[in-house]
């Protein structure tokens, strides 16, 4: 299923009920979206020392800006998902919705707008990692379909963001 909208309408909502999603924009990032697109990180919970937002944006940007997803209604940001695709395998990073929004379906409309998009690429398969300290994420992931993979994730840094 391609999803070009996702709902989400601010609904007045008091502290027994939580806003609910009904209209939303999904679309390409823009240079204008950088603050917004680092605050809604930093509520989810995704910005850690050893990696700058900032200079993960400009890299995106500079690579495959087309791949990188905002969700929006209403003037705000509340949704992201950075897809990749490097000729073998898609890659998913910075997957975001913002508290206020969450459990009511926008992440799996993010990620089959991405699906949809790297299809279009002739990606075969997909392949994510996940934070040990993040395992209510692998829910997420199965509810999509993903299984876990009998591998060895590894990496080596090569540049280190947390020097000027
Ligand atoms: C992971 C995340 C993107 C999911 O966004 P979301 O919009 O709430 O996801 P959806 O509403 O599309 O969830 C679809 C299904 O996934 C599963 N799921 C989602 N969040 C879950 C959770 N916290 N615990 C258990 N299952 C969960 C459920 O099966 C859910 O369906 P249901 O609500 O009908 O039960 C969101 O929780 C988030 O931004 N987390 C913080 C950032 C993060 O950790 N990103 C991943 C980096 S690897």
């Amino acid at each position: 299923m391609i999803v070009h909208q996702v709902g989400v309408k601010f609904q007045r909502f008091s502290r027994f009920s939580t806003p609910s999603v009904t209209h939303a924009h999904i679309r390409s990032y823009q240079e204008a979206d950088e603050n917004a697109v680092v605050a809604l990180w930093s509520a989810c919970g995704l910005i850690v020392p050893q990696n700058d937002p900032r200079k993960d944006i400009a890299r995106k940007v500079a690579d495959s800006p087309e791949l990188f997803l905002i969700a929006e209604s209403g003037g705000r940001l509340i949704g992201s998902c950075m897809a990749g695709y490097e000729g073998h395998r898609g890659w998913i990073n910075y997957l975001a919705v913002h508290p206020d929004f969450q459990r009511q379906g926008l992440a799996t409309r993010l990620m089959s707008e991405a699906q949809q998009i790297l299809i279009g690429l002739g990606c075969p398969k997909i392949n994510l990692q996940i934070r040990r300290t993040n395992p209510t994420v692998r829910a997420f992931y199965e509810s999509l379909g993903f299984t876990e993979d009998e591998v060895i994730s590894m990496g080596i840094r090569l540049i280190n963001d947390s020097l000027p």
